[in-house]
């Protein structure tokens, strides 16, 4: 009854409401110069980022990993330059960035589906399948299964090694289920695409495509907020803070903290190795080797990373990455992100005493 409600609601509310919509980002076509402007600024022109640089001195980068760090990579892979489609069949040059071209091919503006790495194929895309080409992750469900079968969920295995899904991983995060993207326990349900509301559901009607920018002014027509940060429209209190005005995002990041606590919980007392998390570290776990429950530089190393890996950690250790890596986690599927959450901490808590207030699962 209340969910017929609900998805009524929701039709109806941008004809409610419509008058008083501003203009969604791409209502108004950019003119070329606008756009060159507004891409010129944004972390896809950015020559001197990492996400470009990478390859600076291998003089090329492999097929593995062109299609998203590469304009003629994403060219090759949508066979935009003739080649066999789904594929990346030579390295790129390096030190190209997320060109005009790289979208505007005539072969970018008809595609339309989009193959995930757990599989799942995704339809309709229209303008954000290019997106969705780059902002999938590179794991799913499946690789961490894939990982741990056959191994005792609790006993350290040298075979096991932190899996990470890559980085800015909205559009497996939007999709949900449907795709993944997140580590999804056994014999629980989970959220399918964050489908909000009509006209605000894709990449690239949220984002201007060129700046990327979210404009907080697409968004207050109905929430009424300062902050992108802040918006809200839960009333559960998902994390049993009490606080029921904080934004959804608020609610993620308070979990996000729980379920760090009891990872360090079981590493101690179940693997007898405490485990730290540090996001600028590559591989981001290590252990903790004086006990403080904090990275110091010298911990944070590659030769400490962490090795005593568990199945239940390792998932756990998934998920927490999961949800580090898409700020934008809250607007892209919120529901999804405090699942994965507290499923997480409730598998670690079947082993181990965890700090966590009465709530309810959405
Ligand atoms: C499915 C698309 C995709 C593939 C394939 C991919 N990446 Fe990425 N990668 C991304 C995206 C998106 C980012 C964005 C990071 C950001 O905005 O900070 C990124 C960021 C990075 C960064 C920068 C991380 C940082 O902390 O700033 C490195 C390094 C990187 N990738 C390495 C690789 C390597 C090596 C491969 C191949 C083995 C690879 N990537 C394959 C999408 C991909
Ligand atoms: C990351 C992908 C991406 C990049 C890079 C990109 N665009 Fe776009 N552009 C889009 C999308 C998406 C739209 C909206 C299309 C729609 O809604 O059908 C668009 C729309 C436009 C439009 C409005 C007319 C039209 O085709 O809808 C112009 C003009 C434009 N882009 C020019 C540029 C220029 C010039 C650059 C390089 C400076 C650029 N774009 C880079 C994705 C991109
Ligand atoms: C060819 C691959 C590719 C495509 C297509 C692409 N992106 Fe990206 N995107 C990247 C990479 C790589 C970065 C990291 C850039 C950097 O570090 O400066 C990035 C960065 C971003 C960021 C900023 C993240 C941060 O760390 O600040 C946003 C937001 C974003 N992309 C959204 C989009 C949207 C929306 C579209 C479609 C209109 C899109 N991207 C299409 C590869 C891509
Ligand atoms: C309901 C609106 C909405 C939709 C749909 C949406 N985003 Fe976002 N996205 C946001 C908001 C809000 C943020 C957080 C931005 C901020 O804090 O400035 C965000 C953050 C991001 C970031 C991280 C930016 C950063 O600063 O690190 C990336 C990358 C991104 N989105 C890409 C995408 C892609 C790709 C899609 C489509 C698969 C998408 N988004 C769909 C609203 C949306
Ligand atoms: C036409 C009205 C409308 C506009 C405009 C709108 N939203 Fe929403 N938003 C909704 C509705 C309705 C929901 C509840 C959807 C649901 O629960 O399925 C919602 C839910 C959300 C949520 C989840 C909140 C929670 O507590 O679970 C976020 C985040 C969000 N919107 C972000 C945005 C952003 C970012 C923008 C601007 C780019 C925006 N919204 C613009 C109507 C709107």
């Amino acid at each position: 009854m209340l969910s017929t409600f609900r998805t009524a609601l929701l039709f109806l509310l941008p004809v409610l409401v419509g008058p008083h919509l501003p203009a969604f980002a791409n209502e108004n076509p950019p003119t070329v110069s606008s756009a060159v402007e507004a891409w010129l600024n944004s972390p896809h022109a950015d020559y001197s980022s990492e996400a470009f640089r990478h390859w600076d001195e291998d003089g090329e980068i492999p097929t593995s990993c062109a299609v998203c760090h590469s304009s003629s990579g994403f060219m090759d892979y949508i066979g935009a330059d003739g080649s066999e489609a789904g594929q990346v069949d030579n390295p790129a040059a390096p030190l190209s960035v997320v060109e005009c071209a790289t979208c505007h091919s005539a072969t970018a503006e008809a595609l339309d589906s989009v193959v995930f790495p757990s599989g799942a194929m995704i339809s309709n895309l229209g303008s954000s399948a290019t997106c969705t080409v780059c902002h999938q992750g590179r794991q799913s469900t499946s690789s961490v299964n894939a990982a741990v079968t056959g191994l005792d969920n609790d006993t350290p295995s040298a075979d096991l090694n932190f899996i990470n899904v890559h980085y800015r991983v909205a559009a497996a995060m939007l999709f949900g289920t449907e795709v993944k993207g997140a580590y999804e326990y056994d014999g629980k349900e989970y959220s399918g695409k964050f489908t909000h509301i009509p006209g605000l559901d894709t990449c690239s009607s949220c984002h201007n495509p060129h700046s990327l920018d979210v404009a907080l002014e697409n968004c207050v027509g109905c929430h009424k907020v300062d902050a992108l940060g802040d918006i809200r429209t839960s009333s559960v209190d998902y994390d049993g803070d009490g606080d029921l005005a904080e934004g959804i995002s608020a609610e993620i990041q308070s979990l996000h903290q729980a379920l760090e606590s009891a990872m360090y919980a079981y590493a101690s007392q179940i693997t007898g190795a405490p485990i730290i998390y540090a996001a600028g570290a590559y591989p981001y776990f290590f252990n903790d080797t004086n006990s403080n429950g904090t990275g110091d530089p010298g911990e944070t190393i590659y030769p400490n990373r962490y090795v005593s890996w568990t199945p239940r950690l390792l998932k756990a250790a998934y998920n927490y990455q999961y949800i580090a890596v898409d700020p934008g986690a809250y607007a892209h599927n919120p529901h999804y992100a405090i699942q994965i959450l507290l499923d997480s901490i409730d598998d670690l808590a079947e082993k181990v005493t965890v700090d966590m207030p009465e709530t309810s699962r959405p």
